[in-house]
């Protein structure tokens, strides 16, 4: 596995994510991911399946030490006790004593930016969170937290993948040297059977996924969180690691559409 450092913190390249998982069904596949070699797991409050995940890291040997586990809080617990609230109640679900990384999972429209981060930091003081960071930010709401709240963000995680471009934002990110963790990085399974990905992969002895997957991968400072139930599709999804893109294949990806955003919960700021 190859890892990110940031803030402190190592970051395996590639986690599961569990978004639209949940009870038994989540519990096996991280069961199975954690098999396979997965040391990062992707959840949130609000996926509701913090507890199954819990229960898939008791069950599990890996050593506490080598796992990572990001979960965040949603909207609805910014403000400071509720955040500490719902911060206890993520990490009595996961059976943690810490969690690895902590995120503000979207920004809502109003917000106390200097309470939340307060609050962010207090916890990672107190040991309770290794990390943290934050997820759908963009320029504007980074440059607050960066150059006026000064919080030691680990991440920012976005919607990133062959079809949507992010170069602003990455620029930004990258002057701060704060890595992005990108989620949906299959364009919600649409880059598996993508026609160009496709005749990239054939190519290599791949699939389109691994290509779409690798694709990432190989830019500085970038993670992706793919999510797959199917213990083959997490197997081919860590094996993208080994694929080797071209520069052939770079200029066919450069080609595809890059406007396809599928994310958008409607309360979000603008994006740049
Ligand atoms: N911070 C945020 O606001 C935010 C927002 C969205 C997502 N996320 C995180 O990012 C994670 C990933 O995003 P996502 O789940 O929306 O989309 P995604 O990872 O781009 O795509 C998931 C879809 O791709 C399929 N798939 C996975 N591996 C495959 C393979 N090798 N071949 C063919 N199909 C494959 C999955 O199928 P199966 O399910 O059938 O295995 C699933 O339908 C989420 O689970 C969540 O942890 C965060």
């Amino acid at each position: 596995m190859e890892y990110l450092q940031t803030q402190g913190i190592r970051l395996p390249r590639l986690g599961l994510g569990t978004f639209r998982m949940q009870g038994d069904v989540c519990r096996a596949a991280v069961e199975s991911a954690l098999a396979l070699g997965y040391r990062h797991i992707d959840t949130a409050e609000m996926y509701g399946n913090e507890d199954a995940i819990g229960a898939a890291i008791a069950a599990s040997s890996v050593a506490r030490g080598d796992l990572h586990i990001t979960t965040k809080v949603w909207n609805e617990n910014h403000a400071p006790d509720a955040m500490r609230r719902a911060f206890d109640s993520s990490l009595k679900k996961l059976r943690l004593d810490q969690i690895d990384l902590y995120l503000v999972h979207w920004p809502a429209p109003v917000m106390n930016l200097p309470a939340m981060f307060e609050t962010l930091m207090k916890l990672q003081q107190e040991g309770r969170t290794r990390a943290i960071g934050v997820a759908n930010f963009n320029i504007a709401l980074l440059k607050t937290v960066v150059e006026q709240i000064r919080a030691p963000i680990a991440c920012n995680q976005v919607e990133y993948h062959v079809m949507l471009d992010q170069t602003p934002l990455r620029k930004y990110m990258s002057a701060n040297s704060i890595p992005l963790v990108a989620y949906c990085p299959l364009a919600q399974g649409r880059a598996a059977s993508d026609p160009t990905l496709m005749a990239i992969g054939r190519k290599h002895g791949a699939t389109a996924a691994q290509v779409a997957l690798k694709w990432l991968l190989d830019q500085e400072s970038v993670a992706a969180i793919p999510k797959a139930s199917r213990s083959e599709s997490q197997k081919s999804n860590l094996d993208a690691l080994h694929v080797g893109l071209d520069e052939e294949d770079l200029q066919a990806i450069a080609g595809l559409p890059k406007d396809k955003r599928f994310v958008n919960p409607g309360f979000s700021p603008a994006w740049d």
